[in-house]
């Protein structure tokens, strides 16, 4: 298998389940669930990290999202919310059966975008 990490996610099918996992496990998670049933169009918003997951993890085609700072800009998103995020993405990793390097991988990079989502 290549070393890509969407590779390794998957592809693009891959891709497209775990983030409908994300989202399954966002809407039964009582810290963040609110701020997702609030969401005018969550099928857009989905298709949008769809993208943003593929191109991050070097998958084919662009994103045409808003920056991560822009978007959550004016949510006051707290720590708990920005963990219960994570936590939620990194159990639809887990139920994937992907490795562990994999895991690691995206938690990486999840991370790492921290400093743009919280408190904005
Ligand atoms: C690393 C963590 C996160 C990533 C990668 C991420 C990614 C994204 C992406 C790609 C979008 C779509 C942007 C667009 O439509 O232009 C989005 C929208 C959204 N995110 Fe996040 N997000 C993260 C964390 C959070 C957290 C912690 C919350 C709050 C609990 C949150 C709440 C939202 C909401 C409510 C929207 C919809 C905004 C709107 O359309 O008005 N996100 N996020």
């Amino acid at each position: 298998m290549s070393d890509l990490l969407f590779d390794r996610l998957g592809g693009a099918d891959g891709v497209t389940s775990i983030v409908k996992s994300v989202v399954a496990n966002h809407l039964a998670n009582p810290t963040i669930k609110t701020r997702y049933e609030n969401i005018e169009d969550l099928d857009a918003t989905a298709q949008k990290v769809v993208e943003f997951f593929t191109v991050g993890s070097g998958g084919p085609g662009e994103y045409t999202g808003r920056s991560m700072e822009e978007t959550h800009k004016g949510m006051n998103v707290s720590e708990e919310e920005f963990l219960a995020v994570v936590d939620d993405t990194m159990k639809a990793i887990k139920d994937h059966g992907l490795s562990e390097e994999t895991y690691k991988d995206v938690l990486a990079i999840l991370y790492s975008l921290k400093g743009e989502i919280v408190r904005k």
